[in-house]
């Protein structure tokens, strides 16, 4: 198992280019499904989710071809309507395949995932939603079996605004009968570039992006291009790191509009922050102050961000409180950055923050994708080696972390292959 060694103290300089967003190219490569003709993707992160997406709509019979972040796609037949387990528990966003798959080939079963470090996330709105639309949905042995000749428009209210399961329903509907009419539903930059897309091949979709989208279903759907939005995770994640090690990056071919919750939080720490076209640049001064971030749907501050958000707390001046309002496990990094020296309590959904000069390196283990990020953010700025254990839960969403934080000045390699270190306790 790979690990990444590295030691902190530098102050990050320089230029970093951000990737593809994974969390839109996972939904835009499902949705290939949905149509035949050939698309072509481009700005697609080389990262192992979209890898396992590529193997999972193999396995359903698309053919796709790989190349330096393109990715050229079709889907003329299937072989199989069935997402298996082995591949579903190794990725959540699995389930993306749900709703193109009946819609266009009139049956799915897809493994129903279980749970996972961050919680419990099940889906029941995306069975809810499909059965609105007439799918016949049952769960059979662990899998979710779906099926409809031809799904019908209807008018869903979603009772949370589900990402995933907003972008299953809004892709299903592309190719029902009738119009649909999703209420409540999330409003992700990542939505609205999957929409972006469906439009590019002839669905008939408006409102993505705010919280009420409507789909005039039509018959059929076919191949387009399509550039994928960058990923605000990532620049969020790099502007971060500058902030951290109290130095000044310049963070490339991203879209400010849409961090700026992180960016409002990054200010209130005292960086400045300086927001270009398609860039932003991030200047530290000195130590950051202790700020309070609650976590929140789109616009608010990403769920996606609070791990490195409570990192960069851990060296600030004074006590922060970080509410996690999105997911309710979502605190698995706080033993491993308390192992680091960082004085956090948790109550609930709340973690108190106690900031302090000095936090250490230590070895730590990586526990899901963006807890790992903000290790890594806590090693840059600890004293000494941190090791991070488990990086593939890293490379699941982080292209070349190690490489682009090296550009930057950080002392950061990979260190291949070795044995797996022991399994903690857990009782
Ligand atoms: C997506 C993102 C993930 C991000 C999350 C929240 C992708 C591939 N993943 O995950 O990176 O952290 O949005 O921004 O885009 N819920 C239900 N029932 C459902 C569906 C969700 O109760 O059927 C709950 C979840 O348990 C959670 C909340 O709704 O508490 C939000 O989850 P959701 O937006 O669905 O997250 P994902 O789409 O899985």
């Amino acid at each position: 198992m790979d690990r990444i060694v590295l030691t902190g103290g530098n102050k990050l300089h320089g230029t970093v280019r951000v990737s593809g967003a994974k969390n839109a190219a996972l939904p835009i490569l499902a949705s290939a499904i949905l149509g035949g003709g050939e698309c072509l993707l481009g700005n697609v992160p080389g990262v192992v989710d979209v890898v396992t997406m590529g193997k999972l709509l193999g396995i359903l019979g698309a053919s796709v071809k790989t190349e330096e972040g393109r990715v050229a796609i079709s889907v003329d037949r299937i072989h199989s309507t069935e997402a298996p387990y082995d591949l579903v528990r190794t990725m959540r966003a699995s389930v993306l395949v749900l709703g193109p798959l009946v819609a266009r080939w009139g049956e799915a079963i897809v493994s129903l995932p279980g749970g996972c470090a961050i919680g419990t996330r099940p889906v029941n709105l995306h069975l809810a939603g499909l059965s609105k639309l007439g799918a016949e949905v049952a769960i059979e042995h662990g899998y979710i079996r779906a099926k409809a000749k031809r799904l019908r428009g209807a008018r869903i209210a979603l009772e949370l605004p589900t990402v995933t399961g907003t972008e299953n329903l809004m892709m299903a509907a592309c190719l029902a009968e009738g119009t649909t009419v999703i209420e409540n539903a999330a409003k992700e930059p990542e939505i609205g570039d999957l929409a972006a897309f469906l439009v590019k091949r002839g669905a008939k979709i408006s409102g993505a992006g705010t919280d009420l989208i409507t789909v005039e279903g039509v018959r059929a759907l076919h191949g387009a291009d399509h550039e994928v939005i960058p990923d605000r995770i990532e620049a969020g994640t790099y502007l971060a790191a500058g902030a951290i090690t109290g130095g000044e990056v310049n963070v490339e071919h991203c879209r400010p509009a849409h961090l700026e919750a992180v960016i409002a939080k990054l200010r209130e720490t005292g960086a400045t922050v300086t927001e270009g076209k398609d860039s932003i640049r991030l200047k530290a001064s000195g130590r950051p102050r202790a700020v309070d971030a609650k976590t929140f749907v789109y616009p608010g501050f990403p769920t996606d961000m609070q791990a490195q958000m409570m990192a960069l707390m851990c060296v600030a001046e004074g006590t922060s409180v970080i509410t996690e309002t999105v997911f309710e496990g979502r605190f698995t990094h706080v033993p491993e950055l308390q192992r680091m020296g960082a004085d956090i309590k948790v109550d609930g959904n709340q973690a108190v923050v106690k900031g302090t000069e000095n936090i250490t390196g230590a070895p730590v283990m990586a526990s899901d994708l963006r807890a790992s990020a903000g290790l890594i953010l806590a090693g840059l700025a600890a004293e000494g080696i941190t090791e991070v254990s488990r990086v593939y839960h890293l490379d699941r969403g982080y292209e070349k972390i190690e490489q682009k934080l090296g550009g930057l000045g950080a002392t950061i390699k990979r260190v291949k292959g070795g044995a797996a270190p022991a399994a903690r306790a857990t009782a």
